[in-house]
């Protein structure tokens, strides 16, 4: 505006004024332009730092979810992925694994496939063969043996209509979240109520799926090694399925465990004890907690399981099931009790243990770890579960026990599994051109077809690059392929575990066909 009126006007002083102006306005230019940059080069060192960070394993500890069940990465690669050719780039939240589940990745493996060999180990030693269900059912199974007032049908079921069949019929299906109603079906389906009884299958490492909360020790996805024993009701089977689990935690060295076992009755004297149960809870129900008042006309058995703090005086002041049982449970339940003193089992009866599954009669137990109430398994009696899918009575028993717990016990406990094997040998080659990569290509191809584990490093690395991969791999021997080994077909053999020898003793020059036989001679 002055610049325009110094044209009209053109005295002195407003000249003066209007070159003032003139400065002023390249000043504020010129500092807004350098705000502006040094705006955009902070934002891009914070990017940068950003970056930096999330590659430090101590920053990724403390953005670790809150989950603590082993995850396979244990958060340290969250939003966080290296692409094929080793450059680093962010995923977006979006592609992130869903809430609750978890990748079982290489280095969580050892504890998964240690687990999985004690549990097949111990399965057979007491007779039981292995069975696969499909991994989705239809959902009327689970809705009617788990039971439609439980938290597990009601609340925590991944459940979807199939697509339409060609009448235009739409089933319903859900994943499954437990794995006894699926082997009870298989057990009637394929007539094994025919084979000498009782059949005893356990199922190992299958998948479960339960959308419940996430925190820690629960997650969405879970696995369970069970085991189920159908078609006998000898109090015997009850001790064998517990000292079976009691083997397995042994078996993987872990101490401390605690054995509670329980027996909720049957379909004869358990009704008459709900009755005084409610009767017990009908003048307390309003200060009771939300949960319990549904439960009280729900199940009222698992007011007993209640773990809110304003209800564990009433839980135990309540009438126990144990004074209610009638003859023939009262006889199972100490017959099951003489024969777990045999398998030497140190059981702990708990009369709250009711377990929140509805097709449970009689035994009932859970074992949990010294340092925690967490349960590392759960399992009972369901003599009447075949009758609700149409079969006849056939009695069974069972346990499922979730493998993240009881690796999350074994990492406690600091039980380590056996490491992988490392490589043999590790083929190193000097020299860019395409002879020695064959050389090197051809040597871990001949190692790998007699069976010795073997690797190279990829990608044309230096020689001090891919020996140094050689010492991270573990191997015992690197295996050098260079101008005169090439010339004189033979190949150097360096002993990577001689640490403190001279090089001399380190190394040795070994004929190309006598390869394999120095290698498997050690
Ligand atoms: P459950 O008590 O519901 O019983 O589950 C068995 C075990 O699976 C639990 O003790 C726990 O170790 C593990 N588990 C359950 N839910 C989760 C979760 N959200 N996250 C991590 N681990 C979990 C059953 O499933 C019965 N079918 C057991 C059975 C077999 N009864 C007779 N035969």
């Amino acid at each position: 505006m002055y610049i325009a009126c110094n044209s009209i006007v053109g005295n002195r002083e407003e000249t003066c004024y209007n070159s003032h102006a003139l400065v002023r306005l390249f000043v504020t230019y010129f500092f807004g332009a350098f705000i502006v940059n040094l705006v955009y080069r902070i934002l891009r060192v914070l990017q940068w730092m950003q970056k930096l960070f999330l590659r430090i394993p101590l920053f990724n500890e403390l953005s670790k979810d809150t989950n603590t069940l082993p995850s396979g990465s244990d958060g340290k690669y969250k939003s966080n992925i290296i692409t094929g050719g080793g450059e680093r780039t962010f995923m977006t939240e979006q592609f992130k694994a869903l809430q609750g589940f978890k990748d079982i990745l290489p280095e969580e493996q050892p504890y998964w496939r240690m687990v999985e060999r004690v549990a097949i180990e111990v399965a057979n030693l007491y007779g039981y063969r292995r069975l696969e269900t499909p991994i989705l059912e239809e959902t009327a199974l689970f809705a009617r043996t788990t039971g439609e007032g439980t938290d597990i049908v009601e609340k925590e079921m991944y459940s979807f209509d199939d697509r339409a069949d060609k009448e235009g019929h739409r089933t319903n299906l859900t994943l499954r979240p437990e794995g006894t109603a699926g082997t009870v079906r298989a057990y009637l389906e394929h007539g094994m109520f025919q084979l000498a009884q009782p059949v005893k299958l356990y199922y190992l490492n299958e998948p479960m799926f339960r959308h419940e909360k996430p925190q820690a020790g629960r997650v969405r996805e879970h696995h369970q090694f069970g085991c189920e024993a159908l078609g006998d009701g000898d109090p015997a089977i009850d001790a064998e399925m517990i000292g079976l689990l009691y083997d397995f935690y042994a078996h993987l060295g872990l101490k401390h465990i605690r054995v509670f076992i329980n027996s909720i009755g049957d379909g004869n004297c358990r009704p008459q004890y709900i009755e005084i149960l409610k009767d017990y809870y009908r003048p307390l129900l309003s200060e009771c907690c939300q949960d319990c008042q549904v439960r009280f006309h729900k199940n009222p058995l698992r007011m007993l399981d209640c773990k809110e703090p304003q209800d564990q005086a009433k839980i135990a002041a309540a009438p126990k099931i144990g004074d209610y049982l009638c003859e023939p449970c009262r006889e199972h339940f100490a017959a099951v009790q003489r024969f777990l003193n045999v398998y030497e089992v140190p059981y702990e009866i708990d009369p709250l243990i009711v377990r929140g599954l509805d097709y449970y009669t009689r035994t009932v137990f859970e074992f949990t770890s010294d340092i925690d109430k967490l349960a590392l398994n759960g399992g009972g009696r369901y003599d009447g579960l075949a009758e609700i899918l149409g079969g006849a009575h056939t009695p069974g028993i069972g346990f499922g026990a979730g493998i993240e717990r009881t690796i999350q016990e074994m990492k406690r406990q600091k039980i380590t599994p056996p490491e992988e094997e490392r490589p043999l040998a590790f083929v190193v080659y000097f020299g860019k051109t395409p002879e020695y990569k064959e050389a090197a290509v051809r040597a871990v191809a001949e190692l790998r077809h007699a069976g010795i584990k073997a690797e190279m490093a990829y990608g044309d690395r230096s020689a001090k690059s891919q020996m140094k991969q050689a010492n991270n791999a573990g191997a015992a021997y690197a295996v050098l392929i260079g101008e005169k080994e090439l010339d004189g077909d033979f190949v150097t053999i360096k002993d990577l575990r001689a640490e403190g020898l001279g090089t001399e003793s380190k190394q040795v020059e070994v004929r190309r066909e006598e390869l394999m036989g120095h290698l498997k001679r050690g």
